[in-house]
């Protein structure tokens, strides 16, 4: 059951945290038994009571709820609506109508989408420019565009009064962390951070470092870093440089990832080949596979896919493709862990081969490069042993051992 949480992060800053551990599939895409958080911020000043954000659609009562044991929603003065994806704007509605004048500051693209989402109309909405600088009553905020991280209208702004940068789903993570403060948590936490970046922002990578390198380079006094999903940060130094690496797509050294199909055993033996290979150079392999009693999910392999330094991919001939589940994983790795990493690709077939130029034909088109491509038929014999191991050890000139 979904959980709330009430913490005060910083003077007169609180927390109210929802920790949802029913959903199971983030975006109704994302498999995330780990579950997640909505953080949602309140400043409560002598004179001036601003809201960062809400919380998913569908927890509006319990949001409004949480509110109310920390101030009544009417005597909110204003909210900061850092990005309008419903499971940070799901309670806007429910806040609106307990308060209809509340002032509501975001990037120029949200009025319309408030009004498209939930109906809302006439509100007292100001938009932001970029790095504007705006005093509502007698505190100052920052605000800062910060486009494609998650959205175009994603923003980002900075409280004076508490040196905290509100981050939106930029260094948010899936899980429900035990601690509120990421530095207290394990590297558990930093892969869970990792597999929310690639899963959910993974398509835009290219546009992080430079809004990391924004944020950095404005100066801001930053002590606190409150994100929409996951633990807060003291120092942004350690997550920004994370999310540097992994908007480069940079490999972690001798890390190989290996995904695989295999229906009937063929494309599984030859893979366990490659991974003793792998293994004897002490490389570290991650291994996802699809087979007749398990299916990993996407939302981990795009995780280990995106910081390893080479990918191994097996999969047979299907109808005249490629397995159609590996169709969609190598498709999603195109998308979302794009970077210029080796690849192997290791195929087997009954009767003709075309899987092996089917996956080499969706990597043209990324920064992957592939090494080879070893299509076999039916059984693996020595001269295919002979042709892995060639191609393993071609592989690991660029795994950084
Ligand atoms: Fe957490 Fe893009 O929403």
């Amino acid at each position: 059951m979904a959980k709330t949480l009430v913490k005060e992060v910083a003077e007169n800053l609180y927390l109210l945290r929802l920790d949802d551990d029913e959903i199971k599939y983030f975006e109704a895409l994302w498999h995330i038994p780990e579950g997640i958080t909505y953080n949602a911020y309140l400043y409560l000043g002598p004179n001036t009571r601003i809201l960062f954000d809400t919380w998913k659609i569908g927890f509006s009562s319990l949001f409004i709820e949480t509110l109310r044991s920390l101030v009544e929603p009417k005597d909110i003065d204003a909210i900061i609506v850092h990005h309008m994806e419903p499971d940070h704007s799901g309670a806007l509605k429910s806040l609106v109508e307990l308060n209809p004048d509340i002032k509501v500051f975001g990037h120029p693209l949200v009025k319309n989408m408030i009004e498209s989402f939930y109906g809302i109309k006439n509100i007292a909405f100001r938009p932001v420019r970029d790095l504007e600088e705006i005093n509502i009553e007698d505190i100052k905020l920052k605000f800062i565009y910060t486009p494609w991280l998650h959205w175009p209208e994603t923003i980002m702004s900075y409280l004076y009064s508490t040196k905290t940068l509100f981050t939106g789903d930029v260094f948010g993570a899936f899980s429900i962390p035990s601690s509120v403060f990421g530095e207290e948590l394990t590297r558990d936490y930093i892969n869970f951070m990792r597999k929310y970046f690639v899963d959910v922002i993974g398509y835009y990578r290219q546009h992080v470092e430079k809004n990391i390198q924004k944020i950095l380079g404005l100066g801001l006094d930053i002590e606190l870093v409150a994100p929409l999903h996951g633990a807060l940060w003291k120092d942004i130094g350690r997550i920004a440089e994370y999310y540097i690496k992994w908007g480069r797509g940079e490999g972690v050294e001798n890390k190989v990832t290996v995904i695989y199909s295999s229906m009937y055993g063929f494309v599984e033996k030859a893979i366990q080949f490659v991974i003793e290979l792998l293994q004897s150079h002490n490389v570290d392999v991650a291994v996802y596979k699809i087979t007749d009693n398990y299916r990993s999910e996407i939302s981990d392999i795009l995780s280990d896919a995106i910081d390893s330094s080479a990918i191994v991919l097996g999969a047979a001939t299907y109808e005249a493709g490629v397995f159609p589940y590996m169709e969609f994983v190598i498709n999603q790795l195109a998308k979302k862990a794009n970077s210029p990493k080796p690849v192997i690709i290791i195929s087997s077939y009954g009767w003709g081969g075309v899987a092996g130029k089917f996956i080499s034909n969706i990597l043209s088109k990324t920064k992957f490069k592939v090494l080879r491509i070893i299509e076999y038929k039916g059984m693996l014999t020595e001269s295919t042993l002979k042709d892995i191991r060639s191609a393993v050890n071609e592989l690991l000139k660029h795994v950084k051992t």
